[in-house]
């Protein structure tokens, strides 16, 4: 529970920015951060996949980590939605960095050296802020950046940061294809596609196409092959200025360099074959196990905290429940809501409220939206329960809590 002057800023607070400037007011005066190490940019910049939780989006954090508060806003900018547009984020169709381009397989390009190229959008306009105005107004459902708007200032600054490590400055290019033909698209593998899915289309339709605030279900919606491959080739603004051919949609069109016509076929055969029965729900009673890989596990039930409980506090993105430490290295999440729209969120750890350090408790559960679901993890080797008296619903790309509670 939070001491009671929290717990009332925690209750006002509805969107993000006045989420963060109560995490500013809510911490205790006098509690010091520990210093940050800054390791080397590129420890921090390896993204690195594992098949079950997806794409580790470790990059982030060298801008959120290494970054003064206000500038955690600045980071939102980019990993979240903006407050007057829709529920997509820069992030949900553009990578970061080169780097974290290897992990997801986003619709757009990456963004590390955008701030240094010439031209954008097929060499069509000029300048980084028209550019980012065409994504704001086409895909964002948001306004036009003037040069001087506050909010403009602040993503320009963070993706001149981005770039400043890259050398590359050529422009880059996209084609917009039509979907392959019926025998192409009767070629694909249903368990590729299911791994390319995740990497590709998850962060806005859930893990396996379950669903979440970014994008519809996909799981048993009975479309056809050829609707689904238009669907991926040629969605987005019918009436765009900077695309050609799209035949309507909010979801973004994928070009051919993002994902090949083989690919393609592979996550048709995945939405259009698989059984929707054979799919997991997030919240259909069972519980989903966030574990990362290397998880401890059979363990006893000696440690005091165990049955102690947590109840999640409500930040952001709908996140609450009710953690239990079930034994000395599980802990289960029950009544979950989360609306799965945050970009690499995972479980951390905290000591008396504090999670910027973690310890990281769970893999990354991208894109999964929770119900009154069960959400449940071991913990990773080497951590004890001694090691945090709480835990965070946390947005690692960001460095903000969605949620959280102490253990009591
Ligand atoms: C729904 C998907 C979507 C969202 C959200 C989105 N973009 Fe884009 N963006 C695209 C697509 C598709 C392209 C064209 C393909 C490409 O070049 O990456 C593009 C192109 C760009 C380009 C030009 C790249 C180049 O070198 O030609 C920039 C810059 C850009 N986006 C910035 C942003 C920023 C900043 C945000 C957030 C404010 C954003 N975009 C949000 C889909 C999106
Ligand atoms: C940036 C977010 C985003 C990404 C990435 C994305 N989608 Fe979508 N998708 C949406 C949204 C939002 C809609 C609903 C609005 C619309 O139709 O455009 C949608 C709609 C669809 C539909 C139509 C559903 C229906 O019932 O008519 C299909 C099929 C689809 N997406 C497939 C995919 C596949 C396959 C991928 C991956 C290759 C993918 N999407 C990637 C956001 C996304």
């Amino acid at each position: 529970m939070q001491p009671p002057s929290s717990r009332f800023i925690y209750l006002i607070c509805c969107t993000l920015l006045v989420v963060w400037q109560c995490r500013q007011t809510s911490e205790a005066p006098g509690i010091q951060q520990s210093p940050r190490n800054s390791p080397s940019s590129e420890e921090k910049t390896t993204a690195e996949m594992d098949s079950t939780s997806g794409p580790n989006i470790k990059a982030n954090s060298t801008f959120a980590e290494t970054q003064e508060p206000e500038h955690q806003t600045r980071a939102m900018l980019f990993f979240e939605p903006h407050p007057d547009g829709n529920t997509f984020a820069c992030a949900h169709c553009h990578a970061e960095s080169a780097q974290a381009d290897a992990g997801l397989l986003r619709a757009g390009h990456h963004l590390g050296n955008a701030a240094l190229r010439p031209s954008f959008k097929n060499g069509q306009l000029h300048q980084l802020r028209e550019a980012v105005n065409s994504c704001r107004v086409e895909w964002m459902a948001a306004t036009a950046y003037a040069a001087d708007t506050p909010d403009w200032l602040q993503l320009k600054s963070l993706l001149e940061d981005f770039a400043q490590t890259q050398q590359d400055t050529e422009p880059l290019t996209f084609e917009i294809v039509p979907p392959p033909p019926a025998e192409v698209l009767r070629s694909g593998n249903p368990d590729q596609g299911r791994t390319l899915f995740n990497r590709s289309c998850a962060i806005c339709h859930g893990h396996d196409g379950a669903g979440n605030i970014t994008g519809p279900k996909l799981q048993g919606s009975k479309l056809s092959a050829a609707r689904v491959a238009e669907r991926i080739r040629l969605s987005g603004n019918a009436r765009s200025s900077v695309y050609e051919g799209l035949t309507g949609g909010r979801m973004p069109f994928f070009s051919r360099s993002r994902l090949s016509d083989n690919q393609l076929s592979d996550i048709v055969a995945f939405v259009t074959q698989s059984e929707p029965e054979e799919l997991r729900q997030s919240n259909d009673g069972q519980s989903v196990d966030v574990s990362v890989a290397d998880a401890q596990s059979n363990c006893s039930q000696t440690h005091p905290n165990v049955g102690k409980k947590a109840r999640l506090s409500t930040l952001s993105h709908q996140v609450a429940g009710e953690a239990e430490i079930i034994d000395d290295c599980t802990i289960r999440i029950s009544s979950f809501h989360f609306d799965g729209g945050g970009i690499d969120v995972r479980v951390y750890g905290g000591q008396a409220g504090h999670y910027e350090q973690g310890p990281q408790l769970s893999k990354d559960f991208l894109g999964m939206a929770f119900v009154e679901g069960t959400m449940e993890f071991r913990l990773p080797p080497g951590i004890s329960l001694d090691d945090f008296d709480g835990i965070s619903i946390w947005c690692v790309a960001v460095q903000i809590s969605f949620g959280d509670g102490l253990f009591q």
